[in-house]
């Protein structure tokens, strides 16, 4: 047990390491070494503390908060365990698009929720139906935006994943547009604008990569992944990265555009770290991560992912808790607390 975890603590050194050289999405530029551990340590000013958000920001206010939470989430998925993935991800596009403030949730001409990146989001009535019975036991309390982050850590546990615990105090935007939806990665794009999106999010390249393990569960409509099956950039045959024999499935399962396809060829319904050892073996469904795999900046990772499953574990609670905190909302002047999840208060 003790070589194991001894085992565990080197190869995360490793991966560190690892990261530490590559972390550049240009090659040729190094980051400037005083720039690398830069320690923020907040004051201890009241107005700074209300800001910030805590671990027991609803110990007060709602404690039934998370097991009411946990319990919805856990009845829904074991009804349709397909709902754990859509809330993943449901959590993925609201954060990247204006912070994790519960945009992603407005439901009007216009929002977030009405672009066309959006159309195969789920599991909104889950989050209303959370919203619902918190409201009926402690009302204008707990914001949306915190139920959704709440609700992806709970999704993903259920699946089999690791459990990452998540301050809350996040308050609920009141801007929704859709046109800022096209920020999000789609599956074709090149690793570099990969590394500078998630950079743009304060995001590393580790981060990109482990968060992108998220692919271990869930599925891809397959009108996502037609092009790479028979005319792949104009070439009149199929992208040559994907495997033969999966390839030939890939075609008979996506004959139509409207069909879906699991993101994970091997255990679509565990979260593990399979979706790595798929890469290494050809079969990646989006375009994007296959090239997770053939990436020089990335292909360790990918390696190491594959090699030591508890290294996937922890670091991806370590990632989606950073991802959880993008650009919050948390001043008092700043958005609200929405009663209902779909809509902005009415003042
Ligand atoms: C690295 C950039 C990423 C790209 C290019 C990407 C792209 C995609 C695409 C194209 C799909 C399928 C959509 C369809 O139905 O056609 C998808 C599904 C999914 N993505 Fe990502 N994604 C990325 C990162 C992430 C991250 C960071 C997360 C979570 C933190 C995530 C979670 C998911 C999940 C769970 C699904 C399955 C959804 C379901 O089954 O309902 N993705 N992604």
């Amino acid at each position: 047990m003790a070589n194991s975890s001894f085992f565990t603590f080197l190869l995360l050194l490793l991966l560190y390491t690892i990261v530490a050289s590559a972390n550049n999405p240009n090659d040729d530029e190094t980051v400037p070494s005083d720039n690398v551990f830069t320690l923020q340590v907040p004051t201890l000013d009241d107005s700074i503390l209300d800001n910030l958000l805590s671990f027991g920001y609803y110990l007060k206010s709602c404690p039934e908060f998370e097991s009411i939470l946990h319990n919805k989430v856990k009845v829904w998925i074991q009804k349709d365990h397909t709902l754990a993935a859509s809330l993943l991800r449901l959590q993925f596009h609201d954060c990247v698009v204006r912070g994790c403030d519960g945009s992603i949730l407005l439901d009007h001409d216009g929002s977030e929720r009405r672009a066309e990146a959006s159309k195969k989001l789920r599991g909104f009535d889950v989050i209303n139906e959370i919203k619902e019975e918190l409201e009926r036991s402690c009302p204008n309390t707990v914001s949306c935006a915190d139920i959704l982050s709440a609700a992806a850590r709970d999704a993903t546990v259920e699946l089999g994943g690791p459990y990452w615990a998540v301050p809350y105090g996040r308050k609920d935007g009141r801007i929704s547009i859709a046109k800022e939806t096209q920020i999000i990665p789609i599956g074709r794009e090149n690793i570099t604008s990969l590394i500078e999106f998630f950079q743009s999010k304060g995001l590393t390249l580790l981060d990109l990569v482990v968060l992108s393990g998220s692919h271990t569960i869930g599925r891809s409509s397959c009108g996502s992944i037609q092009y790479r099956l028979y005319n792949y950039q104009g070439s009149g045959k199929p992208d040559p990265t994907i495997d033969p024999k999966y390839l030939n499935f890939l075609q008979r399962k996506c004959r139509w555009a409207s069909e879906s396809v699991d993101l994970d060829a091997t255990t679509p319904n565990n979260f593990d770290n399979n979706y790595y050892i798929n890469l290494s073996k050809r079969m990646g469904l989006l375009y994007t991560d296959q090239l997770l795999y053939s990436d020089p900046r990335t292909s360790p990772l990918v390696s190491a992912l594959a090699s030591t499953p508890s290294i996937f574990q922890h670091q991806f609670a370590v990632s989606m808790s950073k991802f959880g905190v993008i650009d919050v909302l948390t001043a008092q002047d700043e958005g609200e607390i929405r009663t209902n999840c779909n809509f902005v208060n009415a003042y």
